[in-house]
């Protein structure tokens, strides 16, 4: 047992820092490129698409709520990520500090968990991303065949001359009172656009071309452009139709209807599990510790200075979204463009529809990128096999790494429909937490002498809160959820004891592999 239990040399793992050069990074990053870095990894297909997802399927307009319990669970998880993050300041995120404090068993756990952060986050990223080029193409007269339009089981119907995704049309359909039963319908077998997106990063990913730091305030700037001349323009409509507010946010919180996550509390708890996948990205900022100017100062502000932006914008987003309207209506893959549409200001959807494109593709070069960088640090502790840190000899990328993870992803991403995705990734992000915030507390304890540029205050109080709320918002998603879970851990598991263990290169005692 207690082989499996191995632990990294915290020095071991200090000593690959600066072997791949990142201790030639500079110490250049205040907290308000920080904040930027958070903001740009955070806001996404959560605030874009699922807003209206939660609020139509689980809690109404109490998806407010959710959007508060969810931000709560997060401040405490940041930070832990936060202290870890300062302390360890190498690639590879929690799976790393997992290595380092609980041992390998927990490390791979935790390695083959993040699969399930990043690779199901950037096919859920990208499955929103569709819906707006869709949507987009649609008003430039560009349309799909129904079949290459959605995952299976989506339907289209016959409007108007067209093929609509029913979500798109419910609304108009009820009030022009027509049942979408009696229109011709066809099935979504293959999403080709999320498809296409993936595989469009994943070959920017291969090359390498990097973000320059002016293109990522770029896109940062646009996303909060678009949320805000949203909240500007929709606000202003509520401002004349006070009536709209009467009329959509009565009642706030929708009554239970039988069954638990229907609607009421618990719907609000099942919201805040699904709408948590809008925060993630936070943990981003702590691989940017190394470049940190002052790590004490701002690690911290960089994450909860992120967070504590991101959440008041999500609230009001939400609140000015489900007044406008009815939540009943809000199942819709381009969710904000159409509570724009609803406002009349016709300039207004086209903005939304543009931000959300470039904004979506740069969280999803995050996501996957750190996916492949993720397999990239397994392969080099034996773990997974060398081919997955090799790096190619004229891009300097992880290319294997890369390609193998962007087919997979693509996969997913044009077969599995966006919220049981998003379900995956929350599930899988939410017991990262629960690891890492465990990981902090045990190091505490265990080597309260190690250095700690950050510490998280109110030990132990921040890591318990921040197990006991993620595991609250675990509890509020689907059984199916758990279920995968389960599946997707056991075949890690198998992949473990029949690979991992025999080649892993701490058991042997021997350093990483180098890059090769
Ligand atoms: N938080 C990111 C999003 O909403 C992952 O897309």
């Amino acid at each position: 047992m207690s082989n499996l239990l191995k632990v990294k040399p915290l020095a071991s793992i200090l000593g690959e820092a600066s072997e791949t050069g990142e201790h030639t990074l500079k110490r250049s990053l205040g907290s308000g490129s920080l904040i930027a870095l958070g903001i740009g990894a955070i806001i996404g297909t959560g605030i874009f698409v699922l807003t209206g997802t939660v609020a139509a399927q689980y809690a109404g307009p109490g998806v407010v709520y959710s959007f508060i319990a969810a931000a709560i669970g997060c401040v405490f998880a940041g930070l832990c990520y936060a202290e870890f993050s300062a302390m360890i300041p190498v690639a590879g995120s929690a799976y790393t500090y997992g290595y380092a404090t609980l041992g390998e068993l927990f490390a791979w756990v935790i390695g083959w968990d993040l699969v399930l952060e990043y690779a199901f986050g950037a096919a859920t990223v990208c499955s929103g991303w569709s819906g707006y080029v869709l949507s987009l193409g649609q008003d430039l007269g560009l349309r799909l065949p129904p079949e290459l339009a959605g995952t299976p089981g989506s339907i289209f119907v016959l409007y108007q001359g067209h093929w609509e995704f029913l979500g798109r049309v419910a609304a108009k359909l009820q009030q022009a009172g027509v049942d979408p039963n009696t229109l011709p319908q066809r099935h979504g077998i293959f999403n080709l656009v999320a498809f296409v997106g993936i595989m469009l990063v994943t070959a920017i990913l291969v090359l390498g071309a990097k973000e320059s730091a002016n293109f990522n305030s770029f896109i940062v700037g646009v996303k909060l452009l678009v949320l805000v001349v949203f909240l500007a323009v929709g606000g202003n409509m509520l401002i004349h139709h006070p009536e709209l507010m009467k009329a959509n946010w009565h009642p706030f919180l929708p009554p239970n209807r039988g069954s638990f996550g229907d609607f009421g509390w618990s719907g609000v708890l099942r919201g805040a599990g699904v709408i948590f996948f809008a925060y993630i990205g936070f943990d981003a900022v702590s691989t940017a510790a190394q470049e940190a100017k002052d790590p004490k100062k701002d690690m911290p502000r960089g994450i909860l200075g992120s967070l504590v932006i991101c959440t008041v914008l999500y609230i009001l987003v939400a609140m000015v979204l489900t007044a406008l309207i009815n939540y009943k209506y809000l199942n819709l893959p381009d969710a904000l463009a159409v509570g724009m549409d609803a406002t009349g200001v016709k300039w207004g959807a086209m903005l939304v529809k543009i931000g959300a494109l470039g904004g979506l593709s740069s969280t999803m070069v995050v996501m996957l990128m750190g996916q492949s960088r993720v397999f990239f640090s397994m392969s080099r502790d034996g773990l997974l096999p060398a081919s997955f840190s090799a790096i190619h000899p004229k891009f300097r990328t992880p290319w294997i790494s890369s390609l193998t993870v962007g087919l997979v992803v693509a996969v997913f991403a044009s077969l599995i429909p966006l919220a049981k995705l998003g379900e995956m990734c929350s599930i899988g992000t939410l017991l990262a937490f629960i690891i890492v915030c465990a990981g902090v507390w045990v190091l505490r304890r265990r080597s309260p002498e190690i250095p700690r540029p950050f510490r998280a205050p109110w030990m132990p109080l921040t890591p318990i809160m921040g197990i006991l709320v993620s595991l609250g918002l675990m509890m509020g998603l689907p059984w199916e959820t758990w279920v995968r879970l389960f599946v997707w851990l056991a075949v890690g598991l198998l992949i473990y004891f029949g690979y991992g263990r025999r080649h892993s290169r701490v058991q042997q005692g021997l350093p990483p592999e180098a890059p090769h």
